[in-house]
């Protein structure tokens, strides 16, 4: 039960970020072992592959219930975008879901914080699903100001935006991306709590009830039960770990 007496039951959402890793002939290999790895798990589960894998993905996964999703998405429709892929060529793959504004995005390709709206903005208006990805580095988490800095990122990314019920948020602090290094169920518990307390803000009690927040950074099998099982955290985006098709498959059924 959530606050304010509205009853939400949100479905865990687990999703691989692959990255620049996997050919088309590994993605195929690997999903057609993890659809059988994890037939029947009751739970949003999918795959982010590169978008060179999507098409030959989407074939795999075909009638498994494993969702698609793409690492990114211009904020255009068409035209002269030199490298850009738009909504339309992912919906014509089957792609369902959108991870926006993950910090490699943000440090390595300069995705701005109005980039970050724009490309929600378009996401949304092409009825896709959203992983929308937030948090800190070190530094701010240091010197104390790690709450600010999400909530900026937040209202940066909501900016215009009137509907979020299509959207699901990622915290994933900046220092345990990739390093080894997870935030504690308890840093993790915590920031989600924040997290859903500025979209009630902005959003009202049903909007933050229903949103779900999952977290990122380093997930393992070794450490996803004890992630998964806080009240806050609604699933996992994960990297690395998601390169071993049976360490993925360990963490979904977790
Ligand atoms: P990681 O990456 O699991 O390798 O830390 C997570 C992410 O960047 O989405």
């Amino acid at each position: 039960m959530g606050r304010c007496g509205v009853r939400v039951m949100r479905k865990e959402l687990i999703f691989a970020n692959w990255k620049m890793h996997m050919t088309n002939s590994e993605a195929v290999k690997y999903g057609l072992k993890f659809r059988k790895l994890v037939a029947g798990v009751n739970a949003d589960i999918g795959i982010c592959p590169p978008f060179t894998a999507l098409s030959d993905l989407h074939e795999v996964l075909r009638g498994s219930g494993i969702r698609l999703g793409a690492q990114d998405v211009f904020y255009e429709e068409e035209g002269a975008y030199t490298s850009g892929i738009s909504p339309h060529m992912l919906a014509n793959v089957g792609v369902e879901y959108v991870i926006i504004g993950h910090s490699e995005r943000r440090n390595v390709f300069g995705d701005t914080y109005e980039i970050v709206n724009k490309k929600l903005w378009m996401a949304l208006r092409h009825r896709f699903k959203v992983i929308l990805c937030i948090g800190e580095d070190i530094k701010t988490r240091k010197s104390g100001k790690t709450n600010r800095f999400l909530r900026a990122q937040l209202k940066a990314a909501f900016k215009d935006i009137p509907d979020v019920s299509d959207v699901s948020i990622a915290y994933e602090p900046l220092w345990a991306i990739g390093t080894g290094k997870t935030a504690t169920p308890k840093e993790c518990e915590e920031e989600h709590k924040y997290i859903r307390s500025v979209v009630r803000k902005m959003y009202g009690d049903r909007a933050a009830e229903q949103m779900r927040i999952i977290y990122g950074g380093s997930v393992k099998p070794s450490n996803a039960h004890e992630l998964k099982i806080q009240p806050d955290n609604d699933g996992a985006l994960v990297g690395g770990a998601s390169l071993d098709v049976k360490s993925f498959a360990q963490i979904v059924t977790k």
